[in-house]
């Protein structure tokens, strides 16, 4: 990972920081170490973000869908070598299924510690996802672990300290239906990432360290299109809904496997769009670089 890092450009300073946090605090317990599934490409952010994790910062992931919050967030418990909790917040969490609820066992009662509590406990990296979508009150739990307190107070269980290695990475989607702003109370204690989109050099890594298969000039093809889509978003001509960078991943893997292109992006992207007119606006901006019979042979070596 680190390696991966370094090929990026990452500062010396900070690879040697995050060499000297793994040496301070290897990791012996029994959870696995965090495996993200992609690599994250993005030089500045990649150091902004190590070094909030190097000053044991909190921090929050802001951003549009499919900016590789997720991804960015897990490369970070890899790289300095923890293993990760996630919690996904939704509407109706409540403190308890945060921190842990009494259960009886064998007559007697015992304490099963949430997600929160175990990675506090542990020293792991705790992915707060989505963040914003719960509320307050089940959120106020969580003050005095992400102040200069760093303390759970956990009814019943009395006080835990958080671990020294432990650090808390927030993510925060704006645009979504559903999604609320995070109060105040909460953001002032965290540093904050707005996540940059990638540019027409990154998508056409990321295409081709996912599909290495795919021509290079399959790889110019898409990112093209995707930044058409984007730009076409800008203009305010369509919706964010056909923006979708997981969409179109998911497009090219049916494309692999034989679907024709257009009829794999209808499905990855075009029909994400629930309004006939927005439909054919992505459907024409589509077709001015796939012809309806390009076949996913044309673009995938064998
Ligand atoms: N800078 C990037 N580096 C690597 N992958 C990226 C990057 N930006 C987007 N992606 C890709 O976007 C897809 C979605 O990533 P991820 O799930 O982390 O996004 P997210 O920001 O958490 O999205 P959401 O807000 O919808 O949850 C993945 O396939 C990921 O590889
Ligand atoms: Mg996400």
């Amino acid at each position: 990972m680190l390696e991966f890092w370094r090929e990026q450009g990452v500062s010396e300073a900070l690879l040697r920081g995050v060499e000297e946090y793994r040496r301070r605090y290897p990791w012996q317990g029994g959870r696995g170490l965090a495996r993200p599934r992609y690599p994250y490409y993005g030089r500045e952010v990649l150091e902004a973000a190590a070094a909030a994790m190097l000053a044991g910062e909190n921090l929050l992931l802001a951003g549009p869908k499919a900016t590789g919050k997720n991804v960015l967030a897990e490369t970070l418990a890899a790289a300095f070598g923890r293993p990760d909790w996630n919690v996904s917040f939704h509407i109706n969490m409540d403190a308890a299924s945060l921190l842990g609820t009494d259960t009886f066992r064998d007559g007697a009662v015992v304490f099963r510690p949430g997600p929160v509590y175990a990675c506090a406990s542990a020293g792991g990296f705790g992915i707060l996802d989505e963040i914003n979508m719960a509320r307050n009150e089940a959120l106020a739990v969580l003050h005095s672990l992400l102040d200069f307190r760093r303390i759970l107070d956990v009814p019943g269980q009395g006080r835990l300290q958080l671990h020294p290695a432990a650090r808390f990475v927030a993510t925060m989607n704006h645009g979504y239906a559903g999604t609320r702003e995070l109060n105040e109370a909460l953001a002032s204690r965290f540093v904050v990432l707005q996540m940059p989109p990638l540019d027409g050099e990154g998508l056409e890594k990321l295409l081709g360290a996912e599909f290495p298969r795919l021509s290079g000039k399959g790889r110019a093809l898409f990112a093209g299109l995707f930044l058409d889509l984007r730009q076409k978003y800008e203009n305010a001509e369509i919706s964010g809904k056909a923006v979708d960078l997981r969409g179109l991943l998911d497009a090219l893997r049916l494309a692999e496997l034989g679907l024709p292109v257009r009829r794999a992006l209808d499905m990855g992207i075009t029909n994400k769009c629930f309004d006939e007119e927005e439909r054919n606006l992505v459907a024409d901006s589509i077709s001015l670089r796939i012809s309806p019979h390009m076949m996913g042979e044309a673009l995938f070596a064998r």
